[in-house]
């Protein structure tokens, strides 16, 4: 890759701004519920959700926050008033699942919904134990339709999570009523901070209303109360300090192994510079970028063995290691996966599946060919044969969405329905069943075609406002925020950290063990 040429500094130029706008966004979940909520809750003496998450992880570990964007779009808060992600713990890798009570009171909307469920998903694959820091008016009464009847399984998770011995933590800071009740209830180990928890089934005036007899918080569902009568609370903390102190010591005392092969203690940093990671996407997505500028960037050493580098040249295939962890790794580089490259595709995930090593798939695909020879060529089975050999896989798999995932493209490169571990986005990521202009134009030829069939004539005029609308709609859609906002992805994340955000998912999945598949289904030949 030539970094002096002026097409290298207009990519770069075009990331940056979209980086710009991604810290924009960002900066709102940051923000929480505002300036007024911020204060209130600090003027009450209380650490915001982040502080929390701060003071629980080991000093100067990185925290992996996931799903940062989510409601993003919709008419809730950016982040969904609760902040997800992966950090270190007296160094036991912890998913951390922080209500935000400067939001709507930390109420759950559909959002949070979905991302808690990510959180847990996430957790249950990769065998992380969980820490639930919690303060939550609960449902988002509004939308109750949409999260109580699925939110019932963000506690089934939990006790899941205990039978697969895969401890569950909840440190209570408020209000924890109604169904958050049972986020303790659920609970491995339970920490409540004294004059702060409540933890209660129904509070004061709803226990007037249903039996006519008078309590108050403290009696119904103070810490004191928990610790001290009911049993709930396995430890009282004297205040938020006190709690996260509580929280670490648990886990320091949870014995906990990984279950993954250990990284090799030695490697090398890449030796190409991955802050050039800005300027390898051009932006325009139709024009091709070679990968292995991507690979070299990202792999220890910038050492990667090519696999039949010669056939289906559209998509990389190759072996490497990202921080002393052995991985294989798929990538498109034309854009277009024709039957060799599906073939190809096939045979090294099989490959990868006999050695337990995991896979990495950096997408950058317009989808599979299409037209008469290709389809005579059995492209529907070749790429058939992919996708069986993605969803049967067994050893872990990780996404990067770099340019384009379009079509079934997405599918066979381990897109979101293939349940990769992990799946990050590039900024500079599109994907929809195709392009927006390809799909206009389709919309414009059936309509066309149903008009002639109707003996009727074609208004040009309003094809081509449909179009223009179209295409606008399927852009939008396509974007990484919007995706990110329906938690299609994990996050999108800065190319320059792409090395690290991977370093960080291989050694969360090694929590558990990595190990290939036995079997597949029938391969259509
Ligand atoms: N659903 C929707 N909105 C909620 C909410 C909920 N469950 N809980 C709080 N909110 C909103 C409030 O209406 C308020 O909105 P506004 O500022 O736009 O007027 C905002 O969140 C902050 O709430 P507030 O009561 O001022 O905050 P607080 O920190 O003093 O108290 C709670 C927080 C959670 C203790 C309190 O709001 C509460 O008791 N909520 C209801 C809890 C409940 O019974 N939930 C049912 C669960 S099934």
């Amino acid at each position: 890759m030539d970094t002096a040429s002026e097409e290298f500094a207009a990519n770069r130029e075009a990331m940056l701004a979209k980086l710009a706008e991604l810290e924009t966004e960002h900066a709102k979940a940051i923000a929480g519920g505002g300036e007024k909520y911020v204060a209130r809750h600090r003027k009450r003496g209380k650490l915001l959700a982040r502080e929390r998450i701060e003071l629980l992880l080991d000093e100067d570990s990185p925290f992996l926050e996931l799903s940062p964007l989510a409601a993003w779009g919709t008419d809730y808060h950016v982040g969904g008033s609760v902040v997800t992600g992966i950090g270190t713990v007296e160094g036991v890798e912890c998913m951390i699942v922080a209500n935000d009570p400067t939001v709507k009171g930390g109420a759950s909307n559909p959002s949070s919904l979905k991302k808690g469920l990510r959180a847990a998903e996430i957790a249950a694959e990769n065998r992380l134990p969980t820490i639930n820091l919690v303060e939550s008016g609960g449902a988002d009464l509004p939308t109750q339709k949409e999260i109580f009847i699925p939110g019932g399984r963000t506690f089934r998770n939990l006790t899941n999570s205990s039978a697969a011995r895969i401890p569950t933590i909840a440190l209570v800071f408020g209000n924890s009523t109604a169904g958050g009740a049972y986020l303790p209830g659920m609970s491995d180990y339970v920490v409540m901070v004294k004059e702060r928890a409540k933890v209660f089934l129904g509070g004061p005036p709803l226990v007037k209303m249903a039996t006519g007899e008078e309590s108050d918080d403290e009696s119904l569902g103070g810490a004191e109360m928990h610790a001290r009568t009911s049993g709930l609370a396995d430890y009282l903390a004297q205040d938020e300090e006190d709690a996260i102190r509580l929280g670490r010591s648990i886990v320091k005392r949870l014995n906990w192994h990984k279950q993954g092969p250990a990284p090799k203690p030695d490697y090398d940093e890449p030796l190409h510079d991955p802050a050039d990671l800005l300027g390898v996407v051009p932006g325009d997505l139709k024009v091709p970028f070679d990968p292995r500028e991507v690979i070299a960037r990202v792999v220890d050493g910038s050492d990667f063995d090519e696999f039949k580098p010669l056939y289906g040249p559209s998509l990389v295939t190759g072996w490497a290691s990202l921080h002393g962890y052995p991985v294989g790794i798929l990538a498109n580089a034309q854009g277009v996966l024709f039957s060799e490259e599906s073939q190809k595709a096939t045979q090294f995930i099989q490959l990868a599946n006999q050695s337990d090593t995991p896979l990495i798939f950096l997408h950058n695909t317009t989808g599979y060919m299409v037209g008469r020879e290709y389809e005579q060529g059995g492209i529907i089975k070749h790429g058939a044969m992919m996708i069986n050999a993605v969803s049967n896989s067994k050893v872990p798999h990780l996404s990067v969405l770099m340019g384009a995932s379009y079509g079934a493209g997405h599918y066979g490169m381990c897109g979101r329905a293939y349940g990769p571990r992990f799946l990050f986005a590039w900024p500079s990521a599109k994907s929809a069943v195709m392009g927006p202009q390809q799909l206009a134009g389709v919309l414009s030829i059936v309509a066309r075609a149903a008009a002639a069939n109707r003996g009727q004539a074609y208004d040009e005029d309003g094809d081509k406002a449909m179009r223009a609308m179209v295409e606008q709609q399927i852009e939008a859609e396509s974007m990484p925020m919007f995706l990110s906002g329906m938690l299609y992805d994990d996050g999108i994340i800065d190319p320059r950290d792409t090395r690290t955000v991977l370093g960080l998912s291989l050694s969360a999945i090694h929590n558990g063990p990595v190990r290939g598949a036995e079997g597949f289904g029938v391969f259509r030949m």
